[in-house]
């Protein structure tokens, strides 16, 4: 598989530690039979520290980060989609469009310098860093991206991330509480 990673621009987030140390051997790790894989079609699974979704679509394992690149939402029970002939998942939270093979984000919009500006989809690059999925004898393995640089899902397998993520969590459960007691 091609690596499409951005270089780190001065824009991204601090704190860039994460679980993908390029010097580290690859290995391939055990995710399950693959007919019990397919039948659960969805699968997350933490593998050294870092949370990826296994999904099975169209007779075809994929493997990425589970929380969106964009504000960190699971991505477990997004949509699949084609979108100019990639199959890409639909964050549940924002609607963002990643493509299941590369990672990469998509998004419409149109391009001034056309004389008549016409709806059209763009590529922003690769967001949500993917992994790769191996079979062997009917057991399903995940080897752990080790593309170089930094990809933007990457902030959410960070101790800052995690933790931006746990506060944003606990503060949606207080206002539920809040909106709970308004209504007895
Ligand atoms: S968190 Fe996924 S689109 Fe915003």
């Amino acid at each position: 598989m091609r690596c499409h990673v951005k270089l780190p621009v001065t824009s991204m987030r601090e704190n860039r530690t994460t679980s993908m140390d390029k010097n580290k051997p690859s290995r391939l790790y055990f995710i399950g039979k693959k007919d019990d894989l397919i039948e659960a079609k969805r699968t997350n699974v933490t593998l050294d520290g870092r949370d990826i979704l296994m999904m099975y679509h169209q007779r075809k394992f994929y493997a990425m980060d589970l929380q969106c690149y964009h504000a960190g939402s699971s991505l477990e029970l997004g949509d699949i989609e084609e979108i100019n002939n990639k199959l890409c998942i639909v964050c549940p939270k924002h609607k963002y469009k990643i493509t299941l093979a590369e990672g990469e984000g998509l998004y419409k919009g149109t391009n001034p310098a056309d004389e008549v500006p016409t709806p059209q989809w763009f590529s922003k690059g690769i967001k949500q860093r993917v992994h790769k999925v191996t079979e062997v004898d009917e057991d399903i393995f995940v080897t752990l991206s080790k593309c170089p640089g930094w990809v933007e899902s990457d902030y959410y397998q960070t101790e800052k991330g995690r933790a931006e993520l746990r506060k944003a969590q606990e503060s949606e459960d207080a206002e539920a509480d809040v909106n709970a007691d308004e209504d007895v």
